[in-house]
């Protein structure tokens, strides 16, 4: 796969995808949007356990989407372009294996989008978080004001995306929208460390939490017990259960997962 703004990387079972149009910020135009759909249609996920997503350079993770790609679209141009954007990022949310943002920088509109749309986000004691969109004339188009609402609770979402002001990583991480903030130098070691403790458990089981995380969170709690019990049978198909749970009561370490 030959892609221009994306880098891909694979460290054992972990991949690293770094976005990287450092001239723009990394500002998602429509090929490097197409770029990192491609990519993310191309990972191996029976080798792959975990991904880790940041932006190239210090200053910025993402700068949000392309301004001068916006600025020409009529009405039903621009619905389109935000149910596509939105269509990529939900390929993020719903990749069977965990998502760390690793936020460094800038993440603004877009960038705050993406990062949203990964499972964990840690950030950079420099990050930067907002939906400056209506200081654009326009609402967020990638699921912002969906996300958003959703991670940190319609006061405070709705607060950051009527003022359009941006927050810092202090600020973010008080208010639950980043798990953690690392100096610059330490972000990307964090986030494999990270990615190895996920890498390192039963990855059938590591899916199915994701699963049934995504599939509960808005369904009535009656239904969502059921979906979570659906996914903890589906775990007791694996050999990777019986051996760990056997080793245990044989008071011994299990042997790394099999992913079967
Ligand atoms: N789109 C297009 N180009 C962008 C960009 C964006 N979102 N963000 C930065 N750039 C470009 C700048 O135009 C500039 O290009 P030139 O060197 O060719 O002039 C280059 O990146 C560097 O940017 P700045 O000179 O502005 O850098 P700075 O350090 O002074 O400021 C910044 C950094 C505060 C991030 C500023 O660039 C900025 O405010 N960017 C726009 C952020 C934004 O509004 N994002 C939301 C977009 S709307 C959206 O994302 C809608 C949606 O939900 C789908």
């Amino acid at each position: 796969m030959v892609l221009e703004m994306i880098r891909y990387e694979v460290k054992d079972q972990i991949a690293i995808l770094t976005l990287d149009r450092s001239k723009a910020l990394n500002a998602l135009n429509r090929t490097i949007m197409e770029e990192l759909s491609t990519a993310l249609d191309n990972i191996d996920l029976s080798v792959i356990r975990c991904l880790i997503i940041t932006g190239a350079g210090e200053k910025s993770f993402v700068a949000g989407a392309d301004i001068s790609e916006m600025l020409p679209l009529q009405k039903e141009e621009a619905e389109l372009y935000s149910l596509w954007g939105n269509q990529i990022f939900r390929k993020i949310e719903t990749l069977p294996i965990p998502v760390i943002a690793a936020v460094n920088g800038y993440a603004l509109g877009g960038g705050c989008e993406l990062a949203m749309s990964c499972d964990i986000r840690i950030c950079s004691e420099n990050a930067v978080f907002g939906q400056p969109e209506t200081g654009l004339g326009i609402t967020p188009g990638w699921g912002g004001t969906q996300r958003l609402a959703r991670i940190i609770g319609t006061g405070m979402a709705k607060q950051i995306i009527f003022t359009a002001k941006n927050i810092n990583a202090e600020e973010a991480y008080r208010i639950g929208l980043v798990n953690a903030v690392y100096p610059s130098s330490e972000l990307m070691g964090q986030a494999e460390t990270m990615a190895k403790q996920i890498a390192q458990n039963a990855p059938v089981a590591v899916r199915m939490c994701k699963a049934s995380i995504n599939e509960g969170i808005d369904l009535p709690i009656t239904e969502a017990i059921k979906v979570e019990a659906k996914h903890f049978g589906n775990c007791f198909s694996t050999q990777d259960q019986k051996d760990a749970m056997t080793a245990f009561l044989e008071k011994r370490k299990p042997d790394a997962f099999k992913n079967q």
